[in-house]
């Protein structure tokens, strides 16, 4: 999809169709006006036959307004008032781009960015427009034998909004697609099917990223995971015919004296809960267990291509989770790159286990912040749904900062304590720690298993275990939370 800023009237585009927000079935806004205007009042007539309900997101598509350019007019309602809501706002734009899909037309000018959005500038708009536009042109890679019906639209035009220089909008729009492209790979991992997308694929296709924009890019294979001591990562992968990997990317748009920031995604690439098996229903949905690497990976990609001035390093503990005859039993122990034993009571508590080596090596980059990020539990998608990550650490700034990341792009993630009080559950007979404690709590007991391998730095975490995929008949990866990351990486970067 191409994006162009242009200020041109809505009535004299040279374009297949013109997109145009109205209030309640009434042409309140600027655009609506000049169209009306020029049609010599058709459009209100049209719209007084009450074809086009006053509800958020509803749409009308008319064909050869006399008086006006562009063939097709395509009617979007915003509600009660010209003043919308974020969601709204977001609502409208996925009507929108549902519409012109499948419509005949190559191109489009968009008159959504000159609406007021509640509690949010032009700059914010323009950003959304772009990101939401994209995301639902969004198409899962399918095996199939008959042809995928191709959308003929290619370019969208948008109006610069109010206060937003044209040099400034361009800019903006350029992250926009840096960060929706972030996404497309995120989901584009999470969708393959997990006999394609192996530990081995996602160090391939962090090789080819590190090649493609210049990031050093490092993959540990079993034997240097051993001499490292990475027994609490091996222990998950034993069960598995597939080699574990593990990933290490370098991003230095800011030199080498600035700390990085590291992103660590939680790798399984298919958990089947090993010797603890799951049960069958659903266990489909397990190959989305590696969507925070995905994740991280798409996040790298973003940043890369917006050529962030920042550090990041991204990491990627990678391994398959199945009960085959090496497979780690519960009750054994084993001994976690920091030095620490873990006695693995569950072997569906697999998560924990790779993450916390991960962790551990993230000292050695001296990070400024660390963020793992992780399909962690199924509690929290009890306690918070699909519609917020759960967030949690060791560090008050970090954790707004993360939260009104997420609050800004749509992403959104909400916090959860992590009281010392919650390592009791944690204690075994047989070792440090064990990896799982009661059923109270569980995102909460997780995250403080975590907690004890970070100690040396400032941590938060996101459990995305409700938001990194839809079921049913929208099964697929969102792409959370990679509109997060780069909001939160964008601000850190350009302040
Ligand atoms: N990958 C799962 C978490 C998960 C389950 C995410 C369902 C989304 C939907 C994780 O490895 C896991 O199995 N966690 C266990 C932990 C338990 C054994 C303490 C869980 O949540 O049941
Ligand atoms: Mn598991
Ligand atoms: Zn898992």
């Amino acid at each position: 999809m191409e994006f162009t800023l242009k200020a041109v009237s809505p009535e004299t585009a040279k374009t297949g169709c013109v997109v145009i927000p109205v209030t309640q079935g009434r042409c309140l806004t600027a655009s609506a006006q000049a169209l009306d205007q020029a049609c010599e009042g058709q459009l209100s007539r049209v719209l007084k036959c009450g074809d086009l309900p006053a509800e958020t997101g509803k749409t009308l598509l008319l064909h050869g307004l006399q008086g006006i350019t562009a063939p097709r007019i395509l009617l979007v309602e915003t509600g009660e008032d010209q003043r919308v809501k974020e969601s709204t706002y977001r609502a409208m734009v996925r009507a929108v781009a549902q519409n012109l899909d499948t419509m005949g037309s190559k191109d489009a000018l968009l008159c959504l960015t000159e609406l007021e959005v509640v509690g949010r500038n032009g700059t914010w708009v323009l950003e959304q427009t772009v990101l939401t536009l994209r995301e639902q042109r969004y198409r899962i890679p399918k095996q199939t034998q008959e042809p995928r019906p191709v959308s003929i639209w290619k370019k969208t035009i948008l109006l610069s909004p109010a206060g937003v220089p044209p040099k400034e909008a361009q800019a903006i729009i350029g992250r926009a697609q840096a960060v929706a492209n972030g996404m497309d790979l995120t989901r584009d991992l999470g969708n393959l099917p997990p006999n394609l997308v192996t530990p081995t694929y996602l160090a391939d296709v962090a090789q080819s990223l590190g090649k493609e924009w210049d990031i050093k890019v490092r993959v540990l294979d079993r034997q240097a995971m051993e001499k490292l001591g990475m027994g609490a990562l091996l222990a998950v992968s034993a069960g598995s015919h597939q080699p574990p990997r593990f990933i290490i990317m370098e991003y230095a748009g800011a030199g080498n004296r600035k700390k990085p920031v590291v992103l660590v995604g939680k790798g399984i690439t298919f958990d089947t809960g090993g010797i603890s098996l799951k049960p069958a229903p659903e266990m489909d949905e397990m190959k989305f267990d590696m969507c925070g690497a995905a994740s991280v990976l798409g996040t790298m990609r973003a940043v890369a291509e917006m050529k962030l001035p920042l550090n990041l390093v991204v990491l990627v503990p990678t391994c398959e989770n199945m009960p085959g005859g090496g497979a780690t039993r519960p009750g054994d122990v084993v001994q976690s790159l920091s030095g620490q034993t873990i006695e693995i009571l569950n072997t569906d508590a697999e998560g924990r286990l790779i993450l916390c080596d991960a962790l551990t090596y993230a000292e050695r980059f001296n990070p400024e912040a660390v963020i793992d990020v992780a399909t962690l539990t199924g509690a929290c998608v009890i306690a918070l749904g699909h519609e917020a990550a759960g967030l949690m650490g060791n560090d008050d700034e970090l954790r707004q900062a993360l939260q009104s990341a997420g609050d800004y792009s749509g992403d959104r993630a909400w916090p959860l304590p992590l009281w010392e009080e919650y390592q009791e559950g944690l204690k075994s007979n047989f070792a440090d720690m064990a990896n799982i404690a009661g059923r109270p709590a569980g995102t909460i007991t997780a995250a403080s298993f975590l907690a004890r391998f970070t100690k040396k730095y400032s941590w938060a975490h996101l459990d995305i275990a409700g938001v990194a995929w839809r079921s049913g008949k929208e099964k697929g990866a969102t792409g959370r939370p990679v509109k997060l990351f780069c909001r939160y990486l964008i601000e850190r970067a350009l302040g």
